[in-house]
């Protein structure tokens, strides 16, 4: 108070803004150009004038509009992008071409393959053994046949300890199924050696399919047949097939 009586605030006269009519008062607000005038690089209208180029068709006048900077930007990578795809695939030749990936993948595929049939081929047991008679399997069957086998069998199955394998009789059921059962689990107290553990399910298919194959090969020196006769039915019987209905269909009809 004391101080305000010393030194009084001077008096301020409040300056009157001049009162503006609409059109002034819009030209003076600052213009934000928008997003999609930025993104179009477009200028404002009053600069249309200036971008007028100088020719006109029946009256209609062109713009010389710049082109949008992203759109430059776009334009020049793809020249950019081309020209190394161009050096790093075609001229430098760093990556594969489609041919080259074909056979790549193609390499990959095969060993996966290999890998899933390995896989597949060791899950083969007694009950899901089939019958092949292609030569392949038949020199594997007859490879491990010369290997393991010949010291009882004899080198063309016609039986020394062991019994005769070339004739339609069988102690054990000659069937794929019984023959590749007795390879796996042996009849020790014969003297016939379970294979279970030397040898992959797919090595015991492959010696039964062999076997099989020696029927009626009549080896010289056969040892005389031993066991009940099996009746040679077509081996390919046991070859995976569809199953079919169990149910006979004379017995139903008959009545
Ligand atoms: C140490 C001798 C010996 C060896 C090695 C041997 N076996 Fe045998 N095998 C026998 C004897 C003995 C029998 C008969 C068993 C019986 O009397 O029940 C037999 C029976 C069989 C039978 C059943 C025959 C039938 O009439 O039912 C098959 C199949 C067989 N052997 C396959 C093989 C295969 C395949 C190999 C090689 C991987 C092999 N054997 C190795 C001694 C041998």
């Amino acid at each position: 108070m004391y101080q305000e009586q010393l030194n009084p605030t001077p008096y301020i006269e409040t300056v009157k803004e001049p009162v503006l009519d609409y059109d002034t008062w819009l030209k003076q607000q600052p213009v934000k150009p928008s997003i999609w005038t930025k993104l179009l690089s477009l200028r404002p209208i009053e600069e249309e004038k200036d971008l007028v180029i100088d020719h006109t068709y029946d009256g209609i006048k062109e713009l010389n509009n710049p082109v949008p900077a992203w759109f430059n930007f776009l334009f020049y990578g793809t020249m950019i992008f081309a020209a190394a795809y161009l050096f790093y695939y075609h001229i430098g030749g760093y990556g594969d071409l489609q041919d080259q990936e074909y056979e790549n993948e193609m390499a990959k595929a095969k060993i996966e393959k290999a890998a899933y049939l390995e896989k597949s081929a060791n899950t083969i047991d007694e009950n899901s053994v089939k019958f092949d008679d292609t030569p392949a399997v038949l020199e594997d069957g007859k490879t491990i046949f010369n290997t393991n086998c010949v010291v009882c069998h004899g080198d063309k199955g016609q039986g020394i300890i062991g019994p005769n394998l070339a004739d339609d009789y069988w102690l054990h059921g000659g069937n794929i199924n019984s023959v590749f059962k007795t390879i796996k689990y042996g009849v020790p107290e014969k003297g016939m050696i379970s294979w279970e553990k030397n040898l992959n399910p797919k090595q015991i298919s492959a010696v039964t399919n062999f076997i099989l194959s020696l029927k009626g090969t009549n080896p010289a020196g056969a040892k005389a047949p031993q066991g009940e006769k099996y009746e040679a039915k077509n081996p390919k019987d046991n070859e995976m097939k569809v199953l079919k209905d169990s149910v006979n269909k004379a017995d139903v009809t008959k009545k």
